[in-house]
This record gives C-alpha cells, sequence and structure tokens, in this order.
C-alpha cells in the first residue's frame, strides 16, 4: 500500500467547507457518558489546524452499530459536547446526516466554525458504500480529509465511497498512524520484535503471516498460545484451543523457524481451575489436566522482557492473559511496562492491548498506541486500508 498521502498541509483549505470523517465511535457506559475520549483528543489536532486556516468543518462519524435506523442510543449529541468542551469553541450539532437539518446548517457554516453531523451509520446506505448517498455527503463540501484511522479498514461511503466526489487527503491522525506503522514495517530499526497475544490463533493469522517475513522475533502469549502448544504437542489442560487451527499453527512455526525468525512460546504459565476473577492462581511448567491457562508466568514475561529491551522496534497486540482479572494481569502488565521503558521504538495496536497500557499508565510513555483496533490490525496484515487508498497520493 501506498502510505505517502497527501495531507491538508498539502492543498490550500482557507474558506473551503471540509467534510473530515472522524471515529468517534468511543465507548460509553449505560447513562450515555463517555468512558475514554482518546479518539475525540487525538481529532483535535486535525479539527484545530482547518479551523485556524480559514476552512468551515463539516466532521462525521459513527458511533456504534445501529444497523441503518435513528436509534438515539447511538447519537453523537454527547460526542459533539465533549467536542465543544476540548476545543473550547461552540460546535453546532445537526440532527440528520443528509437532510434538511444538516444541509441548511452546513450552506450556512462560516470558516472558523465547526458542526457535527448525526451519525453516519443510522443510513443504511453508509455500510453499502452506496454512491448516491456518498454523493450527498460530499455535496455539504468542498474537500474531503478522512482522519479516521480506526475505520479506514471499512469502505464505507463517508470513509471511502465520498473521495469519488471530492478532493481526498487524509488529517493528522491518520499521517501520523500509517507513518509510524508503516516505517516499522517497511524499514524497521533492528531487531524488529512483534508481541502477539489475544484470544484466537484465527484472529492473527494474518498479522503473524505478514510479520514473520519482516520482525526477526515473535513473541506468542494470551490464550492463542495454547493452540500452539498443543499443536507443538504440548499439555495445555482446560485452556482455550483452537482445534480446527492446530495443523496451521503448526505451519506457522514451521514457517518462522524456516526463516530463520526467533519463535517464542510461553514457558510457564499462570493457571486456574476455572476462568473468573476468584480462580486462585498457580505458576506451572506443565499445565495440569484439571487447570487453564490464563497468563504466561513468570520465567516467561523475564525471557520476554529481555528480548523487549534488546529490540530497535517492538510491535504489541493482544494481551497476554486475562489482564482482567488482577491475579492473571501480570505478563501483560509487565510487557507494557518493558516497551514503556525500552529504548526501542515502541508501537501498540489498538484495541485490548491499548486498553491494557492505559490501565495499567503505561501508555503516555509509549512512542505509539494506535487508535484503530481492526484497523491497525489489518494494516499490520499489509492488507490495504479503502480509507487511506482512496486519498489522493502526493
Ligand atoms: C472500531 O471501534 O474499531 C471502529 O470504530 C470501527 O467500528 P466497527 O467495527 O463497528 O466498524
Amino acid at each position: 500500500m501506498q502510505y505517502d498521502k497527501k495531507s491538508i498541509e498539502n492543498i490550500s483549505v482557507s474558506q473551503k467547507k471540509a467534510l473530515v470523517r472522524c471515529d468517534f465511535n468511543v465507548p460509553q457506559d449505560d447513562t450515555g457518558a463517555i468512558t475514554a475520549d482518546k479518539r475525540i483528543v487525538e481529532s483535535l489536532p486535525t479539527l484545530k489546524y482547518l479551523l485556524e486556516h480559514g476552512a468551515a468543518v463539516i466532521a462525521c462519524s459513527h458511533l456504534g452499530r445501529p444497523k441503518g435506523t435513528f436509534d438515539p442510543k447511538y447519537s453523537l449529541a454527547p460526542v459533539a459536547k465533549r467536542l465543544e468542551e476540548l476545543l473550547g469553541r461552540p460546535v453546532i450539532f445537526a440532527k440528520d446526516v443528509v437532510g434538511e437539518d444538516a444541509k441548511a446548517k452546513a450552506a450556512a457554516l462560516k470558516p472558523g466554525e465547526i458542526m457535527l453531523l448525526e451519525n453516519v451509520r443510522y443510513h443504511a446506505e453508509e455500510e453499502k458504500n452506496d454512491p448516491a448517498f456518498a454523493k450527498q455527503l460530499a455535496a455539504l463540501a468542498d474537500i474531503f480529509v478522512n482522519d479516521a484511522f480506526g475505520t479506514a479498514h471499512r469502505a464505507h461511503a463517508s470513509t471511502a465511497g465520498i473521495a469519488d466526489y471530492l478532493p481526498a487527503v487524509c488529517g493528522f491522525l491518520i499521517q501520523k498512524e500509517i507513518g509510524v506503522m508503516g516505517r516499522a514495517l517497511q524499514n524497521p530499526k533492528r531487531p524488529f520484535v512483534a508481541i502477539l497475544g489475544g484470544a484466537k490463533v484465527s484472529d492473527k493469522i494474518g498479522v503473524i503471516n505478514n510479520l514473520v517475513e519482516k520482525c526477526d522475533t515473535i513473541i506468542i502469549g494470551g490464550a492463542m498460545a495454547y493452540t500452539f502448544k498443543k499443536a507443538c504437542g504440548r499439555p495445555i489442560g482446560k485452556s482455550r484451543c483452537e482445534e480446527d487451527k492446530l495443523d496451521l499453527a503448526k505451519e506457522l512455526v514451521l514457517k518462522a523457524v524456516g526463516l530463520g525468525v526467533h519463535f517464542y512460546l510461553p514457558g510457564d504459565h499462570v493457571v486456574g481451575d476455572h476462568f473468573g476473577p476468584d480462580a486462585a492462581a498457580h505458576t506451572v511448567r506443565h499445565i495440569p489436566a484439571e487447570m487453564m491457562g490464563m497468563d504466561i508466568g513468570p520465567a516467561t514475561t523475564s525471557r520476554y522482557v529481555r528480548e523487549i529491551m534488546k529490540a530497535g522496534t517492538v510491535v504489541w497486540n493482544g494481551p497476554m492473559g486475562v489482564f482482567e482479572f488482577p491475579d492473571f494481569a501480570e505478563g501483560t502488565k509487565m510487557i507494557a511496562r518493558a516497551m514503556s521503558k525500552s529504548d526501542a521504538i515502541s508501537i501498540v495496536g489498538g484495541g485490548d492491548s491499548a486498553a491494557a497500557a492505559e490501565l495499567f499508565g503505561f501508555a503516555d510513555r509509549m512512542d505509539h498506541v494506535s487508535t484503530g483496533g481492526g484497523a491497525s490490525l489489518e494494516f499490520l496484515e499489509g492488507l490495504e486500508l479503502p480509507g487511506i487508498a482512496c486519498l489522493q497520493d502526493k
């Protein structure tokens, strides 16, 4: 994929209406209160730049998966409020997306003013990448700025289709995400270490397949490690295992070995007798039949930490254990800690690993924590992301 995309700095934005696709898909509690605003905060440099350079900003996003219906639970109204607080200026909120309210407010919008449209997924046409809907969105503005890295893996009307109708460039967040992760994939400072965890081998096949050709070392943790262990003939007790992926796991190990990549699986484990925060934690080398692995053990953690400290670049995607349960959080916490302390370029893929880095207080000390969950995974798989491919090349 071509990473060198034109940004808002490469075009004239003054006196233009800019439709800015953000990823404001933020977590909320039962009352609708936003519980983590990283994605809104990360959109600010782009929005501020446009406003300060004389553009009128029409921001848009999805929130959740309302599946094409107007459901107030998924309204972006709370996001408009938070954005207003963070920007320190009024954010005009449209009650619809391409309806009368949005059209009137967009038409009246002046340079230096910002408005936010309602949830683009209130229209089923959004996820279908419907050209007529993309055209209606485009009609609100003069230029399209995509800054929604977290949604860049979706070929939707507001992330990709719209680029057929407007000059399309990226904002600073997409520029940063593809810059840092693109450099790591194309020209990493070595040794290049990938730490891959999470529940399922099946979720990470593409990433392992791609990274095995680029990395010097691959470190495996999380529940998917037990599928690999079983594939290598080791006892895994009641640990989670994808039986239908055993052959594939073996193939991936053999591919790594064939390419001369160091491929590490956990050698000791923190186990419990059931999956729950109250399970009594024990450290073992061989998992007994009645136990399940829920974290990497201390010897494995030390070995992995040593690899991280020697690395030139570290990319981490997926927790090492059930970090939500305090007795099984140590492996994940120590990996995050080592990354934050090492001199390596430290890159945390979005989703669970980003949440863990945040929870343990190490996120601020990483070189980069991606705002994309599925998007960063697909990026690391080397796939073309439609929301980036549609933007103008430099
Ligand atoms: C995310 O949270 O990963 C993005 O906002 C994309 O959301 P989606 O998986 O509903 O497309």
